[in-house]
């Protein structure tokens, strides 16, 4: 998985990833270039109620992603649904299961609603940033996001693992075909729309880390 992540795929989507790769610091990931704030993710220490808020909010995310692709307000969106790497279906049933196991699942927070208004506005004028964040949103979830749900699960649930954390069908294979999908949009961009749909990237790092920071809360 790791190889075929860098071996890249030509095309756009290799831009894409290395100006998200230099954006991670280096404890996060190899290629980072940022410096490291706070304590290393390794060791975090997420609670329970901390991981609902986040998995409540990532949900949120995932569900205005599905609605702005289905909506398309730009055509070239409707190549992005249904992809097999939506996530909302899945972060339910695990929020079914928290709720079985006597939790209370908490209404979404600021975190996960001030991204969703972000996106959903920004989608209806400016698809290059808008698939920006589609793009970070759901490959970050895959490379990183996995990671944290591992050590998340080891640490708090009993190694339980998430349906937030599976595909149906090769993983690899399906971010590849969406490689594939962001690489022929971007082919119709001028190089100023590219360079714009790049600079958002730094947007999505804020507003994704401060979801991600919601399971330390
Ligand atoms: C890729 C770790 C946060 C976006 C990666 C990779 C690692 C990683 C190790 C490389 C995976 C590989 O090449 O196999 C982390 C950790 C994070 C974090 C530990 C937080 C503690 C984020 C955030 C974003 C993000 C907040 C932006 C929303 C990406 C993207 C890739 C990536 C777009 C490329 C995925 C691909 O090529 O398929 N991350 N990351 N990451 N990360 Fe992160």
């Amino acid at each position: 998985m790791a190889e075929g992540r860098r071996s890249g795929s030509g095309g756009f989507v290799d831009e894409m990833r290395s100006v998200a790769m230099k954006l991670h610091t280096r404890d996060q990931a190899r290629e980072g270039e940022k410096q490291s704030q706070g304590k290393p993710w390794r060791k975090w220490e997420p609670t329970i109620d901390g991981y609902l808020k986040f998995l409540v909010d990532s949900k949120m995310v995932y569900d205005t992603i599905d609605i702005i692709l289905h909506k398309a307000d730009f055509p070239e969106y409707a190549e992005f649904r249904n992809t097999g790497l939506e996530r909302a279906e899945n972060l339910a049933k695990d929020l079914e299961w928290f709720k079985e196991q006597g939790h209370s699942v908490p209404e979404p927070s600021t975190p996960g609603v001030d991204y969703s208004l972000y996106i959903e506005e920004l989608s209806k004028e400016d698809p290059q940033s808008f698939i920006c964040h589609f793009y970070n949103t759901y490959f970050a979830h895959t490379a990183g996001g996995r990671m944290i749900g591992k050590k998340v699960a080891a640490k708090i649930l009993n190694n339980k693992e998430l349906e937030f954390y599976k595909w149906d069908g090769d993983l690899s294979q399906l971010l590849q075909n969406v490689r594939e999908k962001l690489n022929r949009v971007a082919e119709n961009w001028t190089r100023d729309d590219k360079d714009h749909c790049l600079e958002e990237t730094e947007k999505s790092f804020k507003f994704n880390g401060d979801i991600l920071h919601l399971m330390l809360t």
